[in-house]
C-alpha cells in the first residue's frame, strides 16, 4: 500500500471487465484502489512475478488459459501475495479448487458490488497474510529439523568413530597384556627358573664351603619368591585360563583368589558347560567380573558375594550381587570431577559386544549387576 492506496492488478482477457471493475473500485471512499490491468496468462505471469501490487484479482478463463494454472504457477514460485479468483460460475467446486492451489478467496462475477469487493479484499489480504506466517513458520520448523536431522546423523558417526577407537583400543590392550603374560611366563620366568635350579645346584656343589653353599641357598629362596611373583602378576595382568580354558576357569581361579584375600564368601553358579565364547565376550566378561568384585571389596562391606554365568534365551548373563551396604545415590556416575571409571568401563566394554549393564541396588540391601550379552 503506498500513501493509503492500494495497487491492485486484475488479470482478466476482457478489457470491458477491467474498465467496470475499476468503476466499482473507484466508488470506494477508503481504503482507495489503484487498479492495473494485465489481458493474459503470459502478461499476468510477469506481472506476478515481478510482484508489484498488493492484491491480485484473476479470472477464471484466461482465453485457451486457466486462472487457476496462473496462481498455481505464482504460488509455486513463492508468491504470498493475497488472491482472488474471479468466476462467471461460483460453486462449491469451483471454491474448493480455488481454495485447493492457494487462492484465498473467489467472487462470482456480477454477484458482488463495490462493499463486498472491498471485505473481500480485506479478507483476502488477512488469509494470505496468516498463510505466509503459518509457511514461514513451517519452513523455520523444517529448517530446526533439518539441523536436528543432520546433527544427529554427525553425532551418530563421531559415536560410530568412538566406539571404533575404543574398540581398538580395548582389542590391542587386552593383545597387549597377552604378550606380556606370556613374556613373563616364558621368558623371565624361564630364566628365573633356571636361575633356581642352578643355585640348587651350587648349593649342593661338593667344592663349595659351607659359607658360599648357605649364601646359595638363600638365593634360591629368592629366586623362588621372585618366580611365586612373577605368575601372580602375569595371572592379574591376564590370566592364561582365559585363553586356555575359558571363562568359567578364569572366574573361578579369580573367586579363589578374591576368597583367599578378603575374606568373602563366593557362592559360584557357573553354568556355561564346556561352551567357549567369542574371545571378545570372554574378556569383556572377565572383566566386567573382575571389576564388580574389586567393588564389592573396596565399597559393599558385604560377606558374600554371588556370581551366576549362564545362558538364557540366546543370552549370557552374568550376574554379581553381594549382601553389602549398597550403591549411595548417584555415585556410580562419574560426576563432580571424581574419578570413577569402573561402572563406566564395564558398560563401555559390555557395549564394544552389544551388551548392557544393569544395576540394582538399595540401601542396605547389597548390590546386584546384570550383565547380558547377545550369543
Ligand atoms: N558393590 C558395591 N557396593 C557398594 N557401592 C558400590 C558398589 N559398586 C560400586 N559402588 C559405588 O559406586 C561407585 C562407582 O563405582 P566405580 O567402580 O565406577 O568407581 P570406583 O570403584 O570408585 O573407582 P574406579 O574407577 O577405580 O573403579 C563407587 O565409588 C561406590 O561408591
Ligand atoms: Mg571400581
Amino acid at each position: 500500500m503506498s500513501g493509503g492506496t492500494i495497487n491492485a492488478l486484475l488479470v482478466d482477457d476482457a478489457e470491458i471487465e477491467y474498465r467496470s471493475l475499476d468503476r466499482m473500485l473507484q466508488k470506494i471512499a477508503a481504503p482507495r484502489y489503484r487498479l492495473d490491468w494485465a489481458s493474459s496468462f503470459a502478461e499476468g505471469l510477469a506481472a506476478l512475478q515481478s510482484d508489484q501490487h498488493e492484491v491480485y484479482l484473476i479470472d477464471f478463463k484466461l482465453g485457451p488459459d486457466s486462472g487457476l494454472d496462473l496462481i498455481r504457477s505464482a504460488r509455486e514460485r513463492g508468491l504470498m501475495k493475497p488472491i482472488i479468483l474471479l468466476t462467471a460460475y461460483g460453486n462449491a467446486a469451483v471454491d474448493a479448487a480455488a481454495t485447493e492451489i492457494g487462492a484465498n478467496d473467489y467472487l462470482a462475477k456480477g454477484e458482488f458490488d463495490a462493499v463486498i469487493l472491498d471485505r473481500a479484499v480485506r479478507y483476502a489480504t488477512r488469509h494470505a497474510q496468516k498463510v505466509a506466517e503459518i509457511a514461514q513458520r513451517l519452513a523455520q520448523t523444517r529448517a530446526v529439523v533439518d539441523e536436528l536431522k543432520l546433527e544427529t546423523e554427525r553425532r551418530k558417526n563421531v559415536e560410530a568413530e568412538l566406539s571404533n577407537v575404543l574398540g581398538r583400543t580395548v582389542s590391542e590392550q587386552e593383545a597387549e597384556r597377552r604378550r606380556i603374560t606370556r613374556e613373563l611366563h616364558d621368558n623371565i620366568g624361564q630364566s628365573v627358573t633356571l636361575l633356581q635350579l642352578g643355585l640348587g645346584a651350587l648349593e649342593h656343589c661338593p667344592v663349595l664351603g659351607c659359607e658360599l653353599a648357605q649364601k646359595a641357598a638363600e638365593l634360591r629362596g629368592v629366586t623362588r619368591r621372585m618366580s611365586a611373583d612373577l605368575h601372580r602378576l602375569a595371572w592379574e595382568i591376564r590370566p592364561a585360563s582365559l585363553d586356555d580354558l575359558g571363562l568359567e576357569t578364569a572366574i573361578s581361579q579369580l573367586a579363589a583368589e578374591w576368597g583367599r584375600h578378603s575374606g568373602l564368601t563366593f557362592d559360584l553358579h557357573l553354568a556355561l558347560g564346556n561352551r567357549r565364547l567369542a574371545p571378545d565376550v570372554e574378556s569383556a566378561l572377565y572383566r566386567v567380573v573382575q571389576e564388580a568384585i574389586t567393588n564389592v571389596v573396596r565399597h559393599a562391606e558385604a560377606k558374600h558375594i554371588g556370581i551366576i554365568l549362564e545362558v538364557r534365551d540366546n543370552e549370557v548373563i552374568c550376574i554379581i550381587e553381594d549382601d553389602g551396604r549398597g550403591v549411595s545415590g548417584d555415585s556410580t556416575q562419574s560426576d563432580a570431577g571424581a574419578k570413577r571409571l569402573g561402572v563406566l568401563g564395564m558398560r563401555e566394554r559390555l557395549m564394544l559386544v552389544h551388551g548392557v549393564l544393569e544395576l540394582e541396588s538399595s540401601a542396605g540391601g547389597g548390590t546386584t549387576l546384570f550383565a547380558r550379552v547377545p550369543l
